[in-house]
């Protein structure tokens, strides 16, 4: 199990993100470091990337350079040795606007410059009939993977409904294993096998337990990766 902690715009002062990733750092047996992905905000991330923690940013540009006023490009994550990017989170495409063809363009350059995309996806309304149609189409635009040079890479896919996130009300397993076995044959049947599914929406200590299951991967973590309560409990999980 990969558990990644999306901070999103939080916390506002820099004092206060080196003592809540100190505590992170504090919580985690040595050995376990690399089971845990941190995403803070950018202006955070070169505080921490020397200390084994794996980090995200929450966001790239999909260009690598050039006039692209108040974006980051993938090569600068890359030159402060950032592994992973969150993409396509639906606060981004709520927000900035962001389409799937964006997403999945600037999951390409990702991927082409040797970052792990975590690609976000999920439909906006609790609307059985229309979950599968809404998250196809988002996902839709990432054919590029099945082409062969791509077949070896890495992603995580990360299974969000928007109507789950920050709600109190997560999807209940039976449907998140229902979506990851939907997108196993939507990838499965063309080789592209190479990624990891995880979940993400209202998770917390008490109810991450319930979402252990052969076919989620990890988890993706936002409002209790913010509360050291939280964080201490989850991270005992992380530990055992
Ligand atoms: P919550 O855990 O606050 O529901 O947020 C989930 C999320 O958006 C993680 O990216």
């Amino acid at each position: 199990m990969i558990f990644v902690f999306n901070w999103k715009m939080n916390p506002t002062k820099k004092e206060e993100a080196k003592s809540l990733f100190g505590f992170y750092y504090q919580s985690l047996k040595k050995k376990n470091l690399k089971k845990i992905i941190i995403a803070p905000p950018f202006l955070y991330l070169p505080l921490f990337f020397k200390k084994g923690i794996p980090l995200a940013a929450q966001n790239c540009f999909y260009q690598g350079k050039g006039p692209y006023t108040g974006e980051i490009s993938p090569l600068m994550l890359k030159s402060f040795q950032i592994k992973y990017v969150i993409l396509g989170h639906s606060e981004r495409r709520r927000y900035a606007k962001e389409t799937n063809e964006e997403v999945a363009k600037k999951a390409k350059v990702a991927i082409e410059n040797n970052l792990t995309p975590i690609i976000c996806f999920g439909e906006e309304k609790k609307e059985k009939n229309l979950r599968e149609k809404n998250i196809f189409s988002q996902l839709k635009p990432f054919s590029f993977l099945f082409q062969k040079k791509f077949s070896q890479k890495k992603i995580f896919l990360a299974y969000e409904p928007v109507w789950a996130i920050g709600t109190g009300l997560p999807c209940p397993l039976v449907e998140v294993e229902r979506i990851a076995l939907k997108i196993k044959k939507f990838f499965g049947q063309e080789n592209f096998t190479n990624y990891l599914f995880l979940y993400g929406g209202s998770l917390n200590s008490n109810n991450i337990r319930n979402y252990y299951s052969s076919l989620v991967d990890g988890f993706l973590i936002g409002g209790a990766s913010l509360k050291k309560k939280e964080v201490k409990k989850i991270l005992t999980l992380v530990n055992s």
